[in-house]
């Protein structure tokens, strides 16, 4: 792998050992998948979780001298001033998230603490080469928007945005982007959820290959279904890049998603029935519940807005929480809309700057919880709570009579 002078001198240490650490992973990340160099990125996200691993490596590289050449965006850890007010943390738990924000301050990351920054924090151009972690963003910013990243970790994503550069390999290069299979979607897929089901449906079929999907009924996808596919694609499989043909950017035709090579015949039809089956699958769990909890990956304001025309003036039932999580400026939008107070006088809860998978959420486990998101589900059960997931006109009925039939 070719190194320039000037890289060679901080992998040698000459400009700290924070910046020696950066480069020692970048290096051998780029040995391991044959990259050829590395390239210059101008904007990275990193998904910092305030879990242990992520704070002890941006303290290892702050501490070792280094910051940041290019700002990155972070993920949501959880917003500790609103939420201790309603749920009970330890003080581990609580420095641990303290000490996160002030380190990422502190190594000069921008706190943006959204997990859809391709949505409107970090939004990269076609064809810019880009170093984004958060197994939600990577196939938003490759699929819908064209440009080019590889699944980094939160490691390697802070490591690019102290050095400014990532490695050239995997979905850098064109070869890497282009079409592997093709799966023909023949049903209807209207909103969010439906585009959540497709994606687990296509990531469970395509592992890491990049899946081509062809429609044959039309589809008018918004921002917001592109993220939920992309995000359920990368939790049933390890999608980070996909085309859907005569809608994302570099499948104008089905030949340019396969680079002119003989378009394969498909190895899959997707039908109303197989998303039914999949939809079955993942949702059996009915009963009393005592949580609703939207927002994996984050709701914007649009989606904020469709929770209040579903519950039309219904308020959630006296023993079920609700809770939204959401982009901060969504949130801050509603407050000075009063969209935020009109939810909250129907029991409807929204908080910014937060993840599902925050030890905040715990007073909630061993009972069962209703989402949209299979992310969301997978997440919290892993942390003791089962998850059913319905539609989000589902979740709002179930939030009212406070079970789920
Ligand atoms: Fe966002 Fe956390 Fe879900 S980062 S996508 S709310 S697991």
């Amino acid at each position: 792998m070719y190194l320039s002078d000037e890289e060679k001198r901080i992998l040698d240490g000459a400009q700290g050992a924070g910046k020696q650490k950066a480069m020692e992973l970048l290096y051998a990340l780029g040995l391991t998948f044959d990259a050829e160099k590395l390239i210059p990125v101008k904007r990275a996200h990193v998904a910092l979780s305030g879990q242990e691993g992520d704070t002890y490596w941006c303290e290892l590289l702050l501490n070792g001298g280094a910051t940041c050449v290019v700002p990155p965006t972070t993920n949501p850890y959880w917003d500790t001033a609103y939420l201790t007010k309603f749920f009970d943390v330890t003080k581990e738990e609580l420095d641990l998230a303290e000490r996160t924000g002030d380190v990422y301050r502190r190594i000069g990351a921008k706190l943006t603490y959204h997990c859809a920054p391709g949505l409107g924090t970090n939004v990269p151009f076609f064809g810019e080469h880009v170093a984004f972690s958060e197994s939600s963003a990577t196939p938003y910013v490759n699929g819908a928007l064209g440009a080019r990243s590889n699944r980094e970790s939160s490691v390697s994503a802070l490591a690019a945005a102290v050095i400014g550069k990532t490695p050239y390999y995997g979905y850098h290069l064109d070869e890497y982007r282009l079409g592997d299979f093709l799966i023909d979607v023949d049903a209807d897929v209207k909103d969010c959820y439906d585009w959540g089901i497709l994606g687990y449906c296509v990531g469970k079929i395509a592992g890491s290959r990049n899946p081509v999907l062809r429609f044959k009924k039309a589809v008018l996808p918004t921002a917001e279904d592109f993220l939920y596919f992309g995000a359920e694609a990368a939790t049933s499989g390890a999608v980070a890049m996909y085309h859907m043909v005569g809608i994302t950017p570099e499948a104008p035709t089905i030949q340019a998603a396969f680079g002119g090579k003989q378009v394969p015949s498909a190895e899959y039809v997707i039908t109303d029935k197989e998303l039914k089956a999949e939809e079955n699958s993942l949702t059996p769990a009915t009963g009393k519940i005592n949580l609703v909890m939207l927002g994996c990956p984050h709701y914007t304001y649009n989606q904020l807005l469709e929770v209040e025309k579903l519950f039309a003036g219904r308020h959630v039932s006296h023993d079920t929480a609700f809770w939204i999580l959401a982009a901060a400026d969504a949130v801050e939008l509603a407050e000075r809309s009063y969209l935020r107070q009109r939810l909250e006088l129907l029991g409807v809860r929204m908080v910014g700057n937060t993840c599902i998978d925050e030890p905040c959420w715990k007073s909630f486990e061993g009972a069962l919880g209703v989402t949209d998101s299979p992310k969301c589900a997978y997440y919290r059960e892993r942390r003791g709570q089962p998850f059913a997931i319905r539609r989000l006109s589902v979740c709002v009925e179930a939030a009212i009579k406070g079970r789920l039939d």
